[in-house]
């Protein structure tokens, strides 16, 4: 290690494992928005809390900025480092360190897979029941980060709602055990919050204590082509009345044409202009009559003209498939993602609005639909036409979001939902948050990292 700083942290933590490769640089300074060259200082790989601790009072003490690193298929560049940032990387921070059957929590370390905590309560006969499509390489410290979203928040919340304890430190150097699994805590603050969604500005997450639940009863998967955004809010509401939804998920036929070009099977012969993946409880004879009651109402109200019902596993992933294949499948064409929220019941008007605001002004723009339509949550990816270069191709996106982020206002919108702010909507983020708003986030970062040294550029 040439550089001095380098040399410093090694002197101090002689086990860590530190790269300056040019090749690890470049990949563990970017995440899935791959629009950022990656220029970190190094990459480190602390495999205890006292490393994180150690790192951290390191950078504070030499003024170099920290970017904590998951798994990094973010995609609002919260977990670039291009700027000569040390990248703080808990890969090697997995472990489960304790299941409890009788608090039903399952603690773990930062860099452990969603899908690994979620076989791990398997084991065990429970659920963790956050889930997305990113899952075998996401990890838990960066879902808590985001407060990541995803495919059932319709039926269980966000991350936020799973987290019953957190080991932080913080960025001034200290170690929290923030609410240590308890399920009531009434004593000021709940501290544990405000670093779930942070972005790695307040601090590194090095623990994690995660509330499980039942698993459901076995579920049915059901397809539906739909005619109309009116429609599809309405079989929304009929399906909340008569089922009891896991996860309610929308795309268009744009959408479904890029799946398929991917490899992912046809569903119906026709094209119809909207799809819905739902997922339900179905556990006796009875539910079977009152999914065939509610597919045969919404048929004859004319807000579905064609359904599939999953008859067997394989089949219901490859309904799945249809849904969760969008994001693979659009990557080459290099879309640039927007993922906001409005109130369910403004989701078709904010559609329309926004529709007509990008036929009007861009229409030589592909834009495609789709997300949790159950949460008021939708994601609009625009691709890049072959003929325009990246850059003017990015300057016209963010002037679509300029668009995008007034037609939010008007509706009381947010410009994210659960990807984060992190470098790509930062712009915007006082559009959606008031000056006071703002005001007190920068002064919680300035106590929790008075030196600035966490994630800096990212969120504020
Ligand atoms: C999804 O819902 O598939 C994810 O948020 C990823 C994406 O928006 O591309
Ligand atoms: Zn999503």
């Amino acid at each position: 290690m040439t550089d001095p700083r380098l040399a410093e942290l090694t002197r101090l933590l002689p086990d860590l494992k530190l790269s300056t490769d040019p090749g690890d640089l470049d990949h563990y300074g970017r995440d899935w928005t791959r629009r950022w060259t990656p220029a970190p200082l190094a990459v480190a790989w602390p495999a205890s809390v006292g490393e994180v601790q150690a790192i951290v009072r390191w950078a504070n003490g030499q003024g170099v900025a920290i970017v904590p690193s998951g798994g990094r298929t973010g995609l609002s560049g919260g977990a670039v480092a291009a700027r000569g940032e040390l990248v703080v990387s808990l890969d090697r921070m997995n472990r489960v360190l304790d299941v409890d059957p009788v608090d039903r929590t399952l603690t773990v370390e930062p860099g452990i897979a969603l899908e690994a905590v979620q076989n791990a309560a398997r084991e065990h006969g429970l659920l963790y029941p956050v889930n997305f499509a990113a899952r075998g390489s996401c990890q838990i410290g960066g879902n808590i980060a985001t407060n990541a979203g995803g495919i059932r928040v319709v039926r269980y919340g966000n991350t936020r709602q799973w987290i019953a304890g957190l080991k932080v430190v913080t960025g001034a150097g200290d170690l929290l055990d923030l609410n240590r699994g308890l399920v009531k805590n009434a004593s000021g603050y709940d501290l544990r919050h405000l670093v779930i969604g942070s972005e790695g500005t307040l601090g590194i997450v090095v623990e994690a204590t995660l509330s499980l639940t039942s698993p459901p009863p076995p579920s049915q998967v059901m397809l539906l082509a739909v005619p109309a955004m009116d429609a599809l809010m309405k079989v929304f509401a009929e399906a909340r009345r008569r089922l009891r939804l896991e996860a309610f998920e929308f795309f268009t036929d744009k959408a479904l044409r890029y799946v398929l070009a991917h490899g992912a099977q046809k569903p119906f012969a026709e094209e119809h202009p909207f799809y819905v993946v739902t997922e339900f409880d179905a556990a006796d004879g009875q539910a079977e009559n009152d999914t065939l009651a509610f597919f045969e109402y919404c048929v004859g109200e004319g807000w579905v003209v064609d359904g599939v019902i999953a008859s067997s596993e394989a089949q219901a992933a490859s309904l799945w498939r249809l849904r969760e294949g969008i994001t693979e499948s659009l990557a080459p064409h290099k879309p640039y993602k927007n993922d906001v929220s409005v109130r369910i019941s403004a989701v078709p008007a904010f559609m329309d609005e926004m529709q007509t605001l990008l036929d009007a002004e861009y229409p030589y723009f592909e834009v495609v639909w789709f997300g949790h339509i159950g949460d008021g949550n939708l994601h609009i990816n625009v691709l890049k036409p072959a003929d325009l270069d990246d850059a003017a191709f990015v300057d016209q996106c963010e002037h679509v979001t300029t668009l995008l982020v007034e037609t939010l206002v008007r509706h009381g919108g947010s410009i994210s939902a659960e990807h984060g702010i992190g470098l790509v909507k930062k712009p915007w983020l006082g559009s959606v948050r008031s000056e006071a708003e703002i005001a007190l986030m920068r002064g919680i970062k300035a106590v929790w990292d008075p030196n600035g040294i966490m994630n800096p550029g990212k969120l504020l």
